[in-house]
């Protein structure tokens, strides 16, 4: 489907983002709603970004792993054409055909890494998501809220393998999470945030108490 087309079916699938600073657990959150979505025949698409596709995938070992400076425009634009192939070669054909598609992130972490973060203001990343998604937005967005502290602390154990986003001051971490706190308390609707200071069984609870309030699917 080229970008300048409307979908052609109406997107009948459920599209749902996790989002949350390094150490949030939302790798281990998706796995346990894809199992237990599977469990009532429902069996999701997962994917994440930057990434989801090969080129996508190409692009997030440069934005998260480049060992020279890269200028903050650069990397939204990379983002941004990682969003681009992602959406239209995974995302809308799997939401046209009815699948659930379960995110590892999605334009929100632009809002909160290349907005909240580095300072590129708000209007350029709403420009660009205009053109790379065409505004698509998640059905529901679960934000793992976590401390910085305690992020850092969970993700630690990463040592020197750390991306150019865990090798982030404190500062800059602080900014990302109040960025994500501002959005949600803008978009109560559909951005839902969740205590990922809570046991990791906690907080798969509450995520299965969201599908059934915001989605109307109910686990267990
Ligand atoms: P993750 O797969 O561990 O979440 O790492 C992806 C990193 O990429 C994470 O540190 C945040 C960053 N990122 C952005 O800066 N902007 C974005 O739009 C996305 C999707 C990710």
């Amino acid at each position: 489907m080229s970008r300048c087309q409307e979908p052609k079916v109406a997107l009948k699938g459920k599209f749902v983002s996790f989002e949350g600073g390094d150490g949030a657990g939302k790798s281990t959150q998706i796995s346990l709603l894809s199992r237990s979505l599977t469990d009532i025949g429902i069996s999701p698409v997962l994917t994440r970004e930057p990434g989801g596709t090969r080129l996508s995938e190409e692009i997030r070992q440069w934005i998260l792993h480049e060992p020279d400076a890269i200028d903050p425009v650069t990397e939204v634009l990379l983002i941004f054409a990682a969003r681009a192939q992602h959406t239209v070669e995974v995302i809308v054909p799997a939401l046209e055909d009815g699948r659930w598609v379960l995110c590892d992130r999605f334009t929100d972490a632009s809002y909160a890494y290349q907005g909240g973060g580095r300072g590129l203001p708000f209007e350029v990343i709403e420009s660009l998501e205009a053109v790379a998604t065409r505004g698509l937005r998640p059905d529901l967005t679960i934000f793992l809220d976590l401390s910085v502290e305690e992020g850092v602390r969970r993700s630690g154990g990463r040592g020197s393998s750390r991306d150019r986003f865990e090798a982030e001051e404190l500062e800059f971490k602080h900014r990302v999470r109040s960025t994500y706190q501002e959005f949600a308390r803008k978009n109560p609707e559909r951005i839902k945030s969740v205590d990922a200071s809570e046991s990791i069984e906690e907080v798969h609870a509450q995520v299965k108490s969201l599908m059934h309030h915001c989605l109307g699917v109910s686990i267990d």
